[in-house]
């Protein structure tokens, strides 16, 4: 694993070697407030050209308790609103010594464009593209559901909402399979459904009482307004009538079951805050998780670039 683009693919082995490595930071780290080396000396530079306020902020946090030298650079006010081509961001950022590009962008492959033409030994990890994927966020809900349930192999496990935009249930649905869950479920109307999703290997759902039933994990969405071009907008009372998670809903899942989300939250869109600040959510937990998870992304392929140089 030199770069982390996406969770497709990804063997068991080297999710539980991410997850392992975060649960060791975990252990480690004294409340948050222990700096570890494995960064030392490392150039790392944060290139939001979509917004964030989660993954931004803790790749940020993450790289600076891994002791990186940590650059986020500031889009808007960049050269890129001059016209300046990606590539050409990204040959002058190698210019000033980059070792790390932490990339989130609305186009679906950008940094799968950039681990092409990066120079040996700089690591790209996609901190989400487009509606393809967002592996980190995938990695920190895996954490998450190891921490409250341990294992993967008896859970049912439903996603539910704005499946068609989101590349945080694409890169869930990989994850999960990879780490031996069941059975899992998506709930949404079919105009937020992706064509042949089936072939995922989920089951497809309309209805939230038979869609929860039993669950142990609920991963809630977040209803992507920007993305609605040419999608069928359900109004927001509608969306919350007939998929907006509220305590009766919730009812329908096993009695232990935990709530996620991965933020930002349409709070009376998607979900009710009856349940987003009910002692079911686990969805402040999951950001504090997202810290460690991403340190242990930055490490792991920090050491196998190393690792490729000294075999080169
Ligand atoms: N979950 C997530 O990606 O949130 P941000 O857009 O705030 O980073």
């Amino acid at each position: 694993l030199i770069h982390l683009l996406t969770t497709e693919g990804l063997p068991k082995r080297i999710l539980n070697q991410i997850l392992d490595r975060a649960a060791e930071y975990i252990a480690a780290g004294d409340a948050g407030t222990r700096k570890f080396n494995a960064l030392a000396g490392r150039s790392v530079f944060n290139l939001f050209f979509e917004n964030s306020t989660r993954t931004r902020t803790t790749f940020e946090i993450a790289a600076k308790r891994l002791s990186a030298d940590v650059t986020s650079l500031n889009i808007q006010a960049s050269s890129t609103a001059k016209g300046e081509t990606l590539l050409d961001t990204i040959q002058n950022l190698e210019a000033m010594g980059a070792d790390m590009f932490v990339v989130r962008h609305a186009q679906s492959g950008a940094p799968y464009l950039i681990a092409e033409h990066a120079k040996p030994g700089i690591a790209v990890v996609n901190a989400g593209d487009g509606r393809h994927a967002h592996p980190t966020q995938a990695l920190l809900d895996m954490y998450t559901i190891r921490h409250y349930k341990g294992d993967f192999t008896q859970l049912r496990v439903a996603i539910v909402g704005d499946i068609l935009h989101s590349r945080v249930a694409r890169s869930d649905i990989h994850a999960l399979s990879t780490l031996g869950c069941p059975e899992i479920r998506v709930i949404a109307p079919k105009t937020l459904l992706p064509v042949g999703i089936e072939s995922l290997g989920v089951h497809v759902y309309h209805d939230m009482a038979a869609g929860l039933k039993d669950v142990d994990v609920v991963i809630m969405l977040r209803v992507q307004n920007e993305r609605m071009s040419g999608a069928f907008l359900p109004s927001t009372q509608e969306f919350f009538k007939y998929y907006g998670l509220t305590p009766e809903k919730l009812a329908h899942a096993h009695p232990d079951a935990i709530v996620m989300h991965p933020g930002p939250m349409n709070r009376g869109v998607e979900i009710d805050s009856a349940v987003a600040d009910g002692d079911r959510a686990v969805i402040l937990p999951q950001v504090t998780f997202g810290i460690a998870v991403r340190m242990a992304v930055m490490a792991i392929v920090s050491e196998n670039q190393r690792g490729q140089g000294a075999q080169a």
